[in-house]
């Protein structure tokens, strides 16, 4: 007796509980939908100034020359050792990495992939971005592991005086 008593009202809920999640799912597979359409629209829109900049990307870097700016003193960067600096504008992060005495490279450091800062890892000798496991391969920029497929823009320097100077940048057309 107590076991029909406690089953009814079991079964009951569990059939009440199954309507509600068959309109639930009918509720969500409509929301689902209607949630990707706009998202496809939104995707559209959003996304043909950026193709047609992508497309303008894959012509390749260009060289620009631009007023020099001293970044360091030769006497204050170690060998192996980085400093970031601002080049060509005040708000275009870059980066120095002496590599021996005579050798600098410099790279404009916002990685190529979804543009998170790139860091000079000494002690492994590798650029590497933290946001995707990104790398570059220091002498060149070229990616090297992770997601990004273009090289770092370089910046070019020059030694003179015995100060670094950020004299041009190979841009992404734009
Ligand atoms: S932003 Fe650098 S790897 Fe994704």
């Amino acid at each position: 007796m107590n076991d029909k008593n406690n089953k009814i009202p079991f079964n009951e809920d569990n059939y009440t509980h199954n309507i509600n999640r068959n309109n639930e799912r009918k509720l969500d597979r409509r929301g689902f939908m209607k949630n990707l359409v706009g998202a496809a629209g939104v995707f559209a829109v959003s996304s043909l100034p950026w193709g047609a900049l992508a497309a303008k990307e894959l012509n390749g870097l260009s060289e620009k020359e631009y007023p020099h700016q001293k970044i360091i003193d030769v006497s204050s960067i170690a060998i192996g050792d980085s400093v970031d600096f601002k080049f060509p504008g005040e708000h275009d992060d870059a980066i120095l990495i002496r590599l021996s005495e005579e050798k600098y490279v410099a790279y404009q450091n916002a990685c190529t992939h979804l543009r998170c800062p790139v860091f000079w890892v000494k002690e492994k000798n590798e650029m590497v971005c933290p946001c995707h496991h990104g790398k570059f391969d220091v002498k060149t920029g070229e990616p090297t592991a992770g997601p990004p497929r273009r090289p770092l823009p370089e910046i070019q320097v020059k030694v003179e005086n015995g100060a670094v100077y950020a004299v041009k940048v190979k841009r992404y057309e734009a």
